[in-house]
């Protein structure tokens, strides 16, 4: 088969693969791709809300757990996560922000921006457009710094960093990572864990790039797969290599930590605490 006339079928399977698998007209058309789901800036979150258990796991504020919800695998997979990390290493994990409604999520952001202007706008997602309201994503602290609220300061303790390397063991990625800004749209956040199943974290682990990318991977192995079932030879991909030189952070106005204030929005106690304290670029 002439070049130009594989690359027409695989481009034909490409926009299929994208439509049926990732679209956000059906987002949940096929349980397999459920947990890779893409809720970034451009791709809204359905808005259907998900089945919502509660996980058997500290919340951050105690007494309050009702921000706290996820998912059933996803809350399955944080408890033994949160397990692992007392048995393994005695380091205590908290949930600090589980679902969102789009409500709540459009509340947060109108009122951070308000408070801090376009700044602001790469720490919280708007309304509709985040991953907190798939129910796969907690926002997480460790004992050593559950005082400060959410911060980078996280990636650097020493339960931020067992996170950082042992969440894709039960099903989870770290999905804001130094490095990544320009593809996620958001800073580093190394508190906001989101679920894709254990297959998928551990490759994303292993390859270190963001869901996007991942999700453009599989979908070039599976025009693959479908090019050799019609016997014909693949389309050469490079298999990506994790990036020594992740691009820059973006630039950012230097703002103290601060907690949230929890009164601000008594329905949601707690969220993303959007200032941390911008750090050089380093890999994990
Ligand atoms: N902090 C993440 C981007 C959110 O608001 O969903
Ligand atoms: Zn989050």
């Amino acid at each position: 088969m002439p070049e130009i006339t594989r690359a027409c079928l695989a481009l034909i399977l490409s926009c299929g693969l994208a439509y049926g698998g990732w679209s956000e007209i059906a987002p949940h058309a096929d349980p397999y791709f459920d947990s890779l789901i893409l809720v970034n800036r451009e791709n809204r979150a359905p808005i259907a809300a998900p089945s919502l258990v509660l996980p058997d796991v500290p919340p951050a504020r105690s007494g309050n757990a009702s921000n706290v919800y996820m998912q059933p695998n996803a809350a399955n997979a944080l408890e033994q996560l949160f397990a692992a990390a007392q048995v393994e290493q005695g380091y205590l994990l908290y949930a600090v922000s589980g679902y969102r409604s789009a409500g709540t999520q459009g509340a947060i952001y109108e009122r951070r921006v308000e408070q801090s202007g376009e700044a602001a706008k790469r720490w919280v997602a708007p309304g509709g457009f985040s991953e907190h309201q798939t129910g796969l994503a907690m926002d997480v602290t460790g004992a050593s710094v559950r005082d400060l609220g959410l911060t980078q300061r996280f990636g650097d303790s020493e339960e931020g960093l067992w996170v950082a390397h042992n969440a894709h063991r039960f099903g989870f990625i770290i999905r804001y990572q130094r490095g990544w800004e320009q593809i996620t749209g958001y800073n580093y956040e190394p508190w906001h864990l989101r679920y894709v199943g254990l297959e998928h974290a551990a490759r994303m682990y292993e390859l270190y790039i963001p869901l996007e990318e991942y999700l453009a991977l599989l979908q070039q192995e599976r025009v693959n797969e479908v090019l050799v079932a019609l016997g014909l030879a693949p389309l050469i991909t490079p298999t990506p290599t994790p990036d020594p030189t992740p691009m820059p952070t973006l630039e950012l106005t230097p703002m103290p930590l601060m907690t949230l204030a929890p009164e601000a929005i008594p329905s949601q106690p707690t969220g993303d605490n959007p200032f941390g304290t911008p750090r050089p670029i380093e890999r994990p």
